[in-house]
């Protein structure tokens, strides 16, 4: 039965019986632990041969259903045996999941290979996107959870009693249903010529000069997104030959059923290009404030000539309002290979997060030289660290600095927020109103 549907998913073979006798998820290995659930799931198939890219927008990918509480959420490539792959070979240039409303008896239509991340950038007739709490403009970065290279080793649970609150049918449009959205990006470097460069988008590696679109990029443009759209292929060495391969992400999604014990958290997504322009004459900044990320940056080389106070580390900073404020739950930044920390400021100058990379040593999985294979994670003591309501917090990301541009990297903050506490938690956190007259110092 169902060979089509099982084969996608990653089960024992001893697993399998129990699987259909148990679990309303067919494509998933569930268990239950305490009241924390989790399921394993499989994304469609992508191929990738050496040097080639695929970046693909699934849409109602497997996911848990129903009113929960999201715990974390993890993931990694692996190939048809189920074996994780290294970076050194599929680099993980990032995945994100993104939740939207979609009509039902209706799909997503896609018109045109570059025509997926349609859903990530605007809403239709029969779609609604369902953006995270901000704070860039539009739809941009609008995802639940995403993450890079550095997946593997990043820590992502979300201590109890807190959780993303999705799936409350009383907040989903009359006709719709909920669905989640998956993107993969990743770059196949084996046998290139130059892997950072790949990794890091370089256009004359790829041989583009005309976006996926076919607009021109401006001459100034090294390298970035705009270089390793779907289906563009990086240099590869003179003679290099190497098998197509089927890979998969396999993703890991933990949750509860919702009830009023569960506190939500919101998420939260800073980005260190964002360019704030405050209108003229406002006195409101956090609500007419228009937000400019751009997500990805260059980092300028580093010789002799152009070192700077820094020495070789580029330090880049930006400071937005927060819309709202809260308890941080947790905090993690996403940087790429060359990051070396990424603090988030408090008004006042306190840290709120700081997250380091750690660096690999070796060439199995979870450890490959050179790459990212995690970040440091802020888990808080629930009521110690809170962020006032209108609070403008500085997000500092930075690099080192090597004899060659590093382009298209990325300098993200992904915050949850609590704006209540638990019960027993709230008694001993009101007296922590350092803040009490932050509000007057504003505006
Ligand atoms: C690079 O692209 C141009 C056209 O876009 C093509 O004529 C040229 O052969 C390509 N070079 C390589 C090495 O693929
Ligand atoms: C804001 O006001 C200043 C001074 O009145 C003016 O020079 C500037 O052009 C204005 N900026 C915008 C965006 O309107
Ligand atoms: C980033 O660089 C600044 C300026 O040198 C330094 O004060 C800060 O501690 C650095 N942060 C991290 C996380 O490396």
């Amino acid at each position: 039965m169902q060979l089509v549907s099982l084969s996608r998913a990653y089960v024992s073979l001893s697993a399998i019986s129990l699987l259909l006798l148990v679990t309303p998820l067919s494509h998933a290995l569930w268990k239950k632990e305490s009241n924390i659930k989790e399921a394993v799931f499989l994304s469609p198939k992508f191929e990738l041969g050496p040097g080639s890219v695929e970046n693909k927008y699934y849409y109602d990918m497997d996911f848990p259903r129903g009113h929960i509480g999201l715990k974390s959420f993890t993931g990694e490539v692996v190939d048809e045996e189920g074996n994780s792959v290294p970076l050194h070979e599929t680099y993980l240039h990032h995945w994100a999941v993104v939740r939207y409303y979609q009509r039902k008896g209706t799909e997503v239509v896609t018109l045109s290979s570059n025509d997926g991340h349609r859903v990530l950038s605007e809403s239709g007739p029969d779609h609604i996107l369902v953006s995270n709490s901000g704070i860039c403009q539009d739809n941009s970065v609008s995802q639940y959870f995403g993450i890079g290279s550095e997946t593997r080793g990043t820590a992502t649970d979300i201590p109890d009693p807190f959780g993303i609150e999705v799936g409350n049918p009383a907040e989903i449009p009359d006709g719709f249903e909920e669905k989640w959205l998956l993107n993969v990006h990743a770059i196949d470097t084996r046998g290139v010529e130059d892997r950072l460069g790949c990794t890091e988008c370089k256009c004359d590696l790829y041989n583009i000069t005309v976006d996926e679109y076919g607009r021109p990029l401006k001459p100034d443009y090294l390298g970035g997104l705009l270089c390793c759209y779907h289906k563009t292929q990086c240099r590869v060495k003179e003679g290099f030959e190497g098998p197509r391969r089927s890979l998969y992400l396999r993703y890991t999604v933990k949750w509860v059923d919702w009830s009023d014990s569960v506190v939500p958290v919101k998420i939260y997504i800073i980005d260190v290009t964002d360019t704030l322009q405050v209108p003229n004459g406002s006195n409101s900044k956090a609500l007419s404030a228009k937000h400019n990320c751009k997500v990805e940056y260059d980092v300028e080389s580093c010789s002799n000539k152009n070192k700077d106070s820094n020495g070789c580390i580029d330090v880049k900073r930006t400071s937005l309002p927060m819309p709202r404020g809260g308890y941080v739950i947790y905090g993690v930044a996403h940087q790429h290979a060359g990051g070396i920390g990424s603090t988030l400021y408090g008004q006042d100058g306190r840290v709120i997060c700081s997250s380091i990379p750690s660096y690999g040593s070796g060439s199995e999985a979870g450890n490959e030289e050179g790459y990212i294979v995690g970040m440091s994670t802020c888990y808080p003591r629930p009521g110690s660290v809170k962020i006032i309501d209108g609070e403008t917090v500085t997000l500092e990301s930075n690099y080192s600095r090597s004899s060659l541009t590093h382009t298209g990297v990325m300098g993200l903050f992904y915050l949850l927020v609590a704006e209540q506490l638990p019960d027993q938690l709230s008694k001993h956190s009101s007296q922590a109103s350092l803040f009490s007259n932050i509000d007057n110092i504003f505006y």
